[in-house]
């Protein structure tokens, strides 16, 4: 007998490190978020998420042909509006960008898989989630709203509704408003766990969608908490939700671990816009190996227990992922 035990053996060479490899990433993991907005001809890079850009409709087809062409298989879309008001008018709007976008995208690509990023932000002229009077971010008038953008995007065709805005019961109304209006096949994908995070500070950029006063700590976690996050995604559970979303991801893998222990729903880890820009950032001076670095945080998301990826980096991915091959 040995006197100490040898993990070595097992790592001796590639083949066997292949063979004991507890977890792969996949391009079925992925979900490729995407920007549109009004106007022609605009493929513009959003300067704090270099390699990510806005698109108007008649450019959007060259991006989404090249997704389809990577076999990754979902989309979100997120819709910057040319106009804003208090109530978010455009968000719900049958002529809306994100309604108009789902339209064109699931006439030329039937089987992309299509989901909706439902809130109000980028659609308020005050750029909060939900309906605001007096400074207050009030909750049982927003979830009116956004039970009928949900209705409105399954109209023009998305095939799932990923809610965002962190009202409470936002999944109740979302839920019974799909039914009612014919659409209870269309399943509900919860942001059920986001954080009041600095690393969305990208996305706001691109979605303008920035508070225009105070923050969204009324409605979004505080991150010193995650005995509260099993709590959100009870309830949302409860009320109806297909699968369940952590957000953002890396500084949040511990939660996306106890969500895993306690749910049996598919679980999506967002990596967010901050730290796709932080890594782009460093790769782009050299400081890291950016494929490397990015594969490992994919990992590490797996690890964790998550069974899908929303991330910008989803098209180089695949793309590594099929160099691996
Ligand atoms: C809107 C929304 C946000 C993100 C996705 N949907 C931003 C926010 O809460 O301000 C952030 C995504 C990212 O940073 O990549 N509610």
């Amino acid at each position: 007998m040995s006197s100490f035990i040898r993990h070595r053996r097992l790592r001796s060479n590639d083949s066997i490190r292949r063979m004991v490899r507890e977890h792969q990433v996949q391009v079925d993991d992925l979900i490729y978020p995407l920007f549109v907005v009004e106007g022609e001809n605009v493929k513009n890079e959003i300067p704090s998420m270099p390699g990510v850009y806005h698109f108007s409709l008649d450019r959007l087809n060259e991006e989404i042909d090249e997704v389809v062409e990577l076999g990754i298989p979902s989309i979100i879309v997120f819709g910057v509006p040319a106009e804003k008001d208090e109530c978010g008018s455009q968000a719900d709007h049958d002529h809306g960008i994100v309604q108009k976008a789902i339209r064109q995208i699931k006439e030329n690509h039937p089987s992309l898989y299509v989901i909706a990023d439902t809130c109000l932000c980028q659609f308020t002229s005050h750029g909060h989630c939900g309906i605001v009077e007096n400074g207050e971010i009030l909750n049982d008038p927003s979830l009116e709203r956004l039970a009928s953008t949900a209705i409105a995007q399954a109209q023009a065709g998305a095939d799932m509704i990923a809610p965002s805005n962190m009202m409470d019961g936002f999944v109740y109304a979302i839920r019974q408003g799909l039914d009612e209006a014919g659409f209870e096949h269309i399943p509900i994908l919860s942001y059920a766990v986001k954080y009041a995070s600095a690393f969305y500070g990208p996305f706001r950029d691109a979605a303008h969608s920035t508070p225009q006063f105070g923050d969204r700590r009324s409605y979004q976690m505080d991150p010193a908490n995650a005995r509260e996050a099993i709590r959100e995604a009870a309830s949302d559970v409860a009320e109806g939700a297909d699968l369940l979303m952590v957000k953002p991801g890396l500084a949040y893998l511990d939660v996306i671990y106890r969500v895993r222990e306690r749910f049996d729903l598919p679980i999506v880890a967002y990596h967010v816009s901050g730290e796709y820009s932080m890594v782009k950032a460093a790769a782009l001076n050299d400081w890291v190996d950016e494929e490397k670095v990015v594969m490992e945080t994919m990992i590490g998301f797996k690890r964790a227990g998550a069974d899908l990826i929303l991330t910008y980096y989803a098209k180089e991915i695949a793309k590594w992922l099929q160099g691996g091959k």
